[in-house]
């Protein structure tokens, strides 16, 4: 397999990216993108991938579909106007123009007072070398991020739910929460339901009454793969107009709830809409148009977004947290591509333009800002910021002393998760920013 052709990158003076490591993917070419299609769903999957590693065979002949993405890219890049979009504003700032600076402050918590990291991306206890990652914060060019205001965020959420709707990156994020606030709050949330695969899970902090739940649901749409409409079983079925009944069922209960979702929709699915079979995102064997991922992606947004606010008994504010970008660098994940940087990107660097992150992020702000009800649905955009910190997942640091003499098996980068605490601390900052604009 070929490996992916890096851009050099360019060196500076001001402190970012001085670690001598090339650059991230940005002037690959589609058909490159288009394996990290794979790279990044399997990622996903990772602990399943490794345990069953079949899946590493299947790889190298999926890659070869949807060849028309290059076209159907373009196009739609050409579609949209970047600068008619509206600003991320809060009083008159820009939240979203700005950069990283260093933070003498620090984290409220670590793996030694929170015991809600869960293991792979606890780079603390997992014996990471370098701790600057975590000395760092977003510092908007013309106002201040507030930090996270625990007082606040209990004034505003006191009685209340908050659930986190996605998949391992919403648990990443919600894991940072809970760890943020049992500091503050001194108390330690109560888990007061599991279902059978820990999936969907509700913690309760006693003394406030606030709770938060997570459910697992990658899509945010309902996907099986079971038979259905004659398709049999095993192959992915995705319905794009039909929300995910496992946390549908509990949307009364929601006041404040934040989706995510992303990476999974790079699987191979065949696509429903109005009960009917209508295309596919690569379907070998089916006589059936292949409408690509991102068709999927932006018909269950629009979906998602638009009857969310509609649904009866929804009192709540839907918050989309925008795409989490990776950082693999000098291959894919699968073929020794990691994540070695100590330190943010300097601010002027951007998203490529030809990548998925890119498009997908795209996307998102499409659909977000077309809504017709957007007081009941915010969107924290955490994409470009997260784009600038190549230096907070855990690489392989996802494992416990990766490169002891007691560990054994492959050392596996993990560049797409976490690192807690890590950057995915300012996304819960841009969380009550944003819901101290909508809910006061
Ligand atoms: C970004 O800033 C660095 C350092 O100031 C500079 O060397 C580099 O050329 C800039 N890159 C772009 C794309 O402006
Ligand atoms: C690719 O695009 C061309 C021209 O747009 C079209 O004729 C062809 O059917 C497409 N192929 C697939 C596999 O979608
Ligand atoms: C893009 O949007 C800006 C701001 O709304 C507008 O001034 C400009 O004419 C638009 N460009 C195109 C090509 O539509
Ligand atoms: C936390 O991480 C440190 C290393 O950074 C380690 O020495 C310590 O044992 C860890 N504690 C727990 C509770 O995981
Ligand atoms: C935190 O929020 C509370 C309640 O709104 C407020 O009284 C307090 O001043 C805030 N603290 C900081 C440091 O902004
Ligand atoms: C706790 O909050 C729930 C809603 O999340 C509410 O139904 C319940 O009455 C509250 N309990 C108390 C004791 O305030
Ligand atoms: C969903 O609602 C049911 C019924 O009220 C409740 O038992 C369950 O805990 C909720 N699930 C989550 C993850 O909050
Ligand atoms: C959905 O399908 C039904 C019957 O299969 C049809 O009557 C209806 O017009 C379809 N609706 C849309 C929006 O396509
Ligand atoms: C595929 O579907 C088209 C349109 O429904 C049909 O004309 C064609 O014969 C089908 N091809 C195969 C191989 O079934």
């Amino acid at each position: 397999m070929t490996v992916q052709r890096l851009d050099p990158g360019s060196p500076d003076s001001s402190g970012y990216g001085h670690d001598g490591i090339s650059a991230p993917v940005s002037n690959a070419k589609l058909l490159h993108h288009k394996r990290l299609v794979l790279v990044w769903a399997l990622m996903v999957l990772l602990p399943l991938a490794l345990v069953r590693l079949s899946l590493f065979h299947v790889y190298p002949e999926r890659m070869g579909g949807d060849r028309n993405l290059s076209a159907e890219l373009q196009q739609m890049i050409q579609s949209v106007n970047l600068s008619a979009l509206p600003s991320h504003r809060s009083g008159g700032c820009d939240l979203l123009q700005g950069e990283w600076i260093p933070d003498e402050v620090g984290p409220t918590y670590s793996n030694e007072t929170c015991n809600h990291i869960q293991g792979h991306q606890n780079c603390l206890k997992n014996g990471r070398p370098d701790n600057g990652y975590m000395f760092w914060r977003w510092k908007p060019d013309d106002c201040e991020l507030p930090r996270f205001n625990t007082t606040l965020f209990i004034e505003l959420m006191r009685g209340k739910l908050m659930a986190f709707v996605g998949d391992s990156i919403a648990r990443n994020h919600m894991q940072a929460l809970l760890c943020t606030l049992s500091q503050a709050m001194i108390e330690k949330p109560i888990k007061t339901y599991t279902d059978e695969g820990d999936r969907h899970v509700r913690w309760w902090f006693p003394s406030n009454n606030f709770t938060v739940s997570t459910f697992w649901s990658p899509y945010l749409a309902f996907q099986t793969d079971d038979e259905s409409h004659g398709i049999e079983k095993g192959h992915s079925k995705l319905f794009l107009d039909k929300l995910d009944p496992v946390w549908l069922a509990n949307i009364t209960q929601f006041d404040v709830l934040i989706l995510s979702s992303g990476q999974w929709f790079f699987k191979n699915n065949l696509f429903f809409q109005n009960n009917t079979l209508i295309g596919c995102h690569h379907c070998p064997g089916f006589n059936i148009t292949n409408l690509g991922f991102y068709f999927a992606y932006r018909e269950i947004l629009k979906h998602v977004l638009v009857e969310l606010p509609k649904l009866q008994g929804f009192k709540g504010l839907a918050i989309l947290r925008s795409f989490s970008p990776d950082h693999f660098e000098d291959g894919r994940w699968d073929n020794g591509g990691s994540c070695k940087r100590t330190v943010p990107f300097h601010p002027n660097r951007t998203i490529p333009t030809d990548s998925l992150t890119f498009e997908m992020h795209r996307i998102q702000r499409e659909v977000y800002d077309c809504l017709e009800r957007p007081d009941r649905v915010a969107m924290v955009d955490v994409t470009q910021i997260s784009y600038l910190r190549p230096d907070g997942h855990p690489g392989p640091y996802r494992n416990f002393q990766p490169f002891s003499k007691e560990f054994v098996g492959h050392v596996q980068n993990d560049c797409l998760h976490w690192c807690i605490p890590g950057p995915v601390d300012t996304w819960n900052d841009m969380v009550l920013e944003t819901m101290r604009q909508r809910l006061i």
